[in-house]
């Protein structure tokens, strides 16, 4: 696992964003893995930036999000749905019919798995998964357990993911389930980039890097990466020994 110390967001941003894009103008039918939240936001406007530009195109990419929250419609607001389109979707020229969500709402969990770890294995598995990490460790909604999980599952949420998370809701009350890629399917990815930002993401990094491998901080085992880049800047990095 490397890890890479950055000044500031926005130059974490520019650098996994022109990684990205390098990656996409070799690979014009790259397989990307995306990330909601807010860390991955700067890479989305350089990336926007980029297309803007008339640098990079996203025409023929497929992109698979890592997770989605239950009982919310696929187009409310809050959505991670939404979330990609209105930070990076709408701002480039990628095909809607090549996004691909699990479904929140799916009723046979299982089998909406199944589903979805097939259409990975059809578009040939991801060539850069992109992560973000949550205080408790968590990536994707992989939270804290005794156990990794291998496929996409059906998850209840941490008190410290409500907490962080329900900051943005604010006419309805935060899911408490959400659906998400389990830690294999994340492995399996050919490359992967993880950004970190702001000292709430201290602890968790630290344990990333000088911790063991243990479900009880799920992005421990991205140690066992082959190709794995932790983007964290200053803050992020401030109680690594
Ligand atoms: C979102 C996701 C989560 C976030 C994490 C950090 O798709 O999978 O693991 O990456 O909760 O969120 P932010 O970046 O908002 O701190």
């Amino acid at each position: 696992m490397d890890v890479r110390i950055f000044d500031s967001a926005e130059r974490i941003g520019q650098e996994v964003g022109r990684l990205i894009c390098d990656y996409v103008n070799s690979n014009p039918e790259a397989c990307l893995g995306l990330a909601t939240g807010m860390t991955p936001v700067p890479a989305y406007n350089y990336i926007a930036n980029e297309y803007a530009c008339g640098r990079v195109s996203f025409a023929k990419v497929t992109t698979f999000n890592l997770d989605e929250y239950c009982d919310l419609p696929k187009e409310h607001k809050n959505s991670f749905y939404s979330f990609m389109v209105d930070n990076l979707f709408s701002k480039i020229d990628i095909d809607l019919g090549n996004v691909n969500f699990l479904d929140g709402n799916a009723q046979d969990v299982e089998a909406e798995s199944k589903r979805y770890a097939e259409k990975i294995k059809a578009a040939g598995g991801i060539d850069i998964q992109l992560l973000g990490i949550g205080r408790n460790g968590h990536i994707g909604f992989n939270e804290p357990s005794d156990k990794f999980t291998d496929e996409a599952f059906k998850v209840k949420l941490t008190d410290s993911t409500i907490e962080a998370n329900s900051v943005f809701f604010d006419d309805i009350p935060m899911p408490r389930w959400a659906v998400t890629m389990g830690i294999g399917s994340i492995m399996r990815a050919k490359k992967i980039l993880l950004v970190a930002t702001g000292e709430s993401k201290a602890q968790a990094i630290k344990n990333t890097i000088e911790g063991e491998v243990t479900p009880e901080n799920p992005a421990s085992i991205l140690k066992q990466h082959p190709d794995a880049t932790l983007f964290i800047d200053k803050a992020a990095a401030s109680l690594l020994k």
